[in-house]
């Protein structure tokens, strides 16, 4: 089994996927989409938003990053996916799937899938403007009013020569509302023998192994659950093989959040560096209760130095509560 991070937007960048897959458990990355009119690109925007082109196309754990790009235009993708190959991506990912308004205004994401003709025809264009030993993915979702593509874009996609492909399995009109209807990946599946990745609503090691069985794939993508719990990849690969490892505790996770806000103020904008570290927190009280007090405490600062101080508090806080519940 594979484990793929997914791609989000505004969360899952350069530091975030550097912390993640120093967990362990992940196979691949995805970068957030490169938005792609007409014109190419020039490679700072790839630098920008895939800073491990420099670094050999990996995180620092040594995870492959593929490079998004969403649009409507084939060769204008076709053009921009060969100059991210060139800058040294691990692979290139297309974005069919983005329900944005904005987006699909622009004829970008899930709008596509109302023409599975279309969506082949810039599969086939990027598969042939990319050196063949570059992998070329996609991600999709059911369509986009309702499913009644879905089998169709499949098979187009397969028959253009893409790699793989990852479905999150809901329609555009659905949004990010559960259910994921696993059960419409395995129909895919029946189509097809294009190497089929599942995703959406994964939130348990045993979300995980039931997705596996309903749709039969063996690779997953995680997003929201891997931000919630980021061991979870680590905890679904084991359970995939019949272990149980240790999770990981909320004072575990007290230190990576000083490692991540350190990471941010590495690589960004110091005064933009806890930003980031807020939005981690509001994912990770859906799993930890604990973050909804540290988020409280540092929601209103904005001096890098005041919110490192805050984390240093809580974790000499918790390793006081620890140590007196040992000694005790
Ligand atoms: C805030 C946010 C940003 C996202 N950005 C992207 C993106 O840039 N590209 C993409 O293909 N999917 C994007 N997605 C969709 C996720 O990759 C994934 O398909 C979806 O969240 C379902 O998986 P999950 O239930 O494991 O989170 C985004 C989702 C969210 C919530």
């Amino acid at each position: 089994m594979r484990l793929m991070l997914a791609p989000m937007e505004g969360v899952i960048d350069y530091t975030m996927r550097g912390l993640l897959t120093s967990l362990g458990g992940v196979d691949r990355c995805v970068t957030e989409f490169i938005r792609v009119t007409e014109r190419l690109l020039p490679p700072r925007v790839f630098l920008r938003l895939c800073p491990e082109l420099a670094q050999g196309g990996c995180t620092a754990a040594g995870v492959p990053v593929y490079v998004q790009l969403l649009g409507g235009q084939a060769m204008a993708l076709a053009e921009n996916a060969a100059r991210a190959a060139e800058l040294g991506a691990a692979g290139i990912d297309l974005n069919f799937g983005c329900p944005a308004r904005t987006v699909n205004r622009s004829d970008g994401g899930s709008i596509l899938l109302r023409e599975p003709r279309r969506v082949h025809a810039i599969v086939a264009a990027v598969r042939a403007a990319v050196p063949a030993q570059v992998p070329v993915t996609v991600k999709t979702r059911l369509g986009y009013e309702d499913d009644s593509l879905f089998l169709d874009i499949v098979r187009g996609i397969e028959a253009a020569g893409a790699n793989e492909l990852t479905v999150h399995a809901r329609t555009k009109r659905h949004g990010y509302q559960p259910p994921a209807y696993w059960e419409e990946i395995a129909r895919a599946r029946q189509v097809v023998s294009l190497n089929i990745i599942a995703n959406g609503e994964i939130w348990s090691p045993a979300d995980a192994l039931r997705c596996r069985a309903i749709t039969g794939c063996k690779d997953l993508m995680l997003g929201r659950g891997a931000l919630c719990r980021p061991d979870l990849p680590r905890l679904v690969a084991a359970a995939a093989a019949g272990n149980e490892p240790a999770s990981l505790h909320w004072p575990d996770i007290l230190p990576l959040l000083l490692r991540f806000l350190e990471l941010n103020l590495a690589h960004y904008d110091p005064c933009y560096a806890p930003n980031p570290l807020k939005q981690w927190l509001v994912y990770l009280r859906a799993y930890f209760p604990e973050a909804s007090a540290i988020f409280e405490q540092v929601k209103r600062l904005r001096e890098p130095a005041q919110v490192k101080e805050a984390l240093l508090q809580a974790i000499s806080a918790t390793a006081g509560a620890h140590g007196t519940a040992a000694a005790a």
